[in-house]
Formats: C-alpha cells, structure tokens, sequence
C-alpha cells in the first residue's frame, strides 16, 4: 500500500485529535512529515509524545519547498486558510477545516481552478455538521436554508460579534446575531465555519440565514438546520460534545477529518 506524507498546518484542538489517531490507527497508510504552528513549543511537544519525526516549523516557505506532501490537512485559522490556500492547494491535496475562509465566493472559485489545473483537490469536511449529501441533491430548488447555532457564552467568548456581550450577565438564551453566513464568519470566525460549509452544499453564504444564541446553561454546541423547498422539507438537530482542548470547536469536527483520512 502506497504510504502518503501528510501535513498539518495548525495543531491545536482538532490536530492534535488528528494525530493521535493516524498515530495509532493509521500509521501504515500516513507519515507524519510536517507540521507548521505558530506554536512550534507544542508541536514539538506533541512530536516527542507520540514518538513521530516530522519537519516542525512556522513558515510556510518551508512547505513550499519540499516537494514530497500528498495531502494538507489544515487546522489552523481563517485567517491562515485565507493567507495560505492558494499556495496549498498548488502543491498538494487540502483538507480545509477553516471553512470561513471560502465564504468569498471569487476566492472560493480561484481556489478550486488553482487546484484542478495542479491535479489536486480542494476537500471540505463536514466538520461539525451533517446530511450535506441531501442538502446537495436538493439544492436547486431550496427556497429557504437556515441554521441556529447554540453555544455557552464561554464559548463564544472572543468573537468580534461577543464584544458587547463579554460582561454580561446571561440568564436564559439569547440571540446575538441574526444575518447571513457571510457576515456571520466575519464576527465569528472561530464558531461559524459551520455556517459557510452549509452554504457551499446549499444557496451560497448571502442567501444562509444564520442565527447564533448564546444560552448559559447548554452544555453542548448545538447546531439546528431547517431548509424548505419543493422537495419538501429537511430539518437536521446535532447537539455535540466540544472539543477538550478547545470549547469553540466540537468533537465531530476531528471526526469527519479523520473519517476522510480512512478513506483517502
Ligand atoms: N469545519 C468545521 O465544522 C469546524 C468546526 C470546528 C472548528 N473549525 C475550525 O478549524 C480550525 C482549527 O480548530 P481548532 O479547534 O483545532 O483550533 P485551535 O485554536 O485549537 O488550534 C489552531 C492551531 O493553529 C495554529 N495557528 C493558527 N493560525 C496559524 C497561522 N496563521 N500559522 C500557523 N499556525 C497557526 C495555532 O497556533 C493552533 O495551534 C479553526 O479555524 C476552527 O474555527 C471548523
């Protein structure tokens, strides 16, 4: 079986989950050959836990040069997928997690051009949320596409669309945004990248109308997604377990990552 070399640009919450399970199930099919981290004290940090050698760096010319990456997984920001993508996908296949990133609809585009002319894929997980094939199927004739997600005020505490909210007193739910998917992943760019990866499958983020409550007594993220059409009509209900390393993000975002590494 062919052995792929794998990357990772940004290992926090989701990477680290990644890892450990290619360390420990997938360790004939993948090498771990770079990571590429601001933080490079914790990607080293993670190298020596999980006995694995890859090239550890924060700059991005190191990628570049190396001509050996089959596949890109990146977990890292908007802001990095924004700044990195192009140059990713010229090289390799990427798995993107920071969706937000391809809620510019010309970016998005350039994007998928860029990577079809170098022979490689643009791959956009389900992350956080599901039933994107059915949403797919219908999509010419949604006439309505919507999703509520529920978070704890911890959890969406550092978001600019919070700002107001930092030091306020929740008693019961409450909405905090109400708008589209594009405007949504610019004030919550660590929360909504749910939101975009619904838009790509569905109308496109200016027509995703996207509601964000902050309740202080959920326990979960909660993701609810209703869309109508002549099909009939779809509601999906996902209530997640977060990240332990990361409240912002929940634990079936790893997931899909890793259930596309089993297929790959
Ligand atoms: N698609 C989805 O459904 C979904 C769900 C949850 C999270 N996400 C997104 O996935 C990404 C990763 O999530 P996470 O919980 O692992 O985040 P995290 O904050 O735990 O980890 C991010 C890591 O990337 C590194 N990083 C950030 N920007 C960087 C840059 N410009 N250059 C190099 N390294 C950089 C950080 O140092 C950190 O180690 C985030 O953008 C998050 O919003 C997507």
């Amino acid at each position: 079986m062919k052995k792929y070399n794998l990357a990772f640009l940004g290992c926090g919450a989701m990477g680290t989950e990644v890892i450990d399970y290619v360390v420990n199930n997938l360790k004939n099919k993948f090498n771990i050959t770079l990571i590429i981290d601001n933080e490079i004290n914790n990607a080293e940090k993670l190298s020596t836990k999980y006995n694995i050698s890859p090239v550890i760096t924060n700059d991005i010319n190191i990628f570049l040069e190396m001509q050996n990456i089959d596949l890109v997984i990146e977990t890292a920001s908007v802001q990095a997928a924004n700044q990195y993508a192009n140059d990713l996908v010229k090289k390799a296949d990427v798995i993107f997690a920071s969706v937000g990133a391809m809620s510019d609809q010309v970016f998005y585009n350039k994007l998928l051009d860029d990577a079809a002319n170098h022979n490689n894929n643009v791959i956009i997980p389900p992350g956080a949320i599901g039933g994107l094939d059915a949403i797919d199927a219908v999509k010419d004739s949604i006439t309505f596409i919507e999703i509520i997600t529920t978070k704890s005020p911890e959890s969406l505490s550092g978001a600019k669309g919070f700002l107001d909210y930092e030091n306020y007193n929740f008693t019961s739910p409450e909405v905090i945004y109400n708008g589209t998917a594009t405007n949504a992943i610019k004030l919550f760019p660590k929360n909504l990248n749910v939101a975009v990866t619904l838009s790509l499958f569905g109308l496109g983020p200016d027509k995703t109308n996207v509601t964000v409550v902050a309740d202080p007594d959920v326990k979960m993220n909660c993701h609810k997604i209703n869309l109508k059409g002549q099909f009939g009509e779809i509601s999906f209900d996902f209530k997640l377990e977060k990240s332990i390393k990361n409240p912002k993000t929940s634990a079936l975002a790893g997931l899909s990552i890793i259930k596309i590494l089993k297929d790959y």
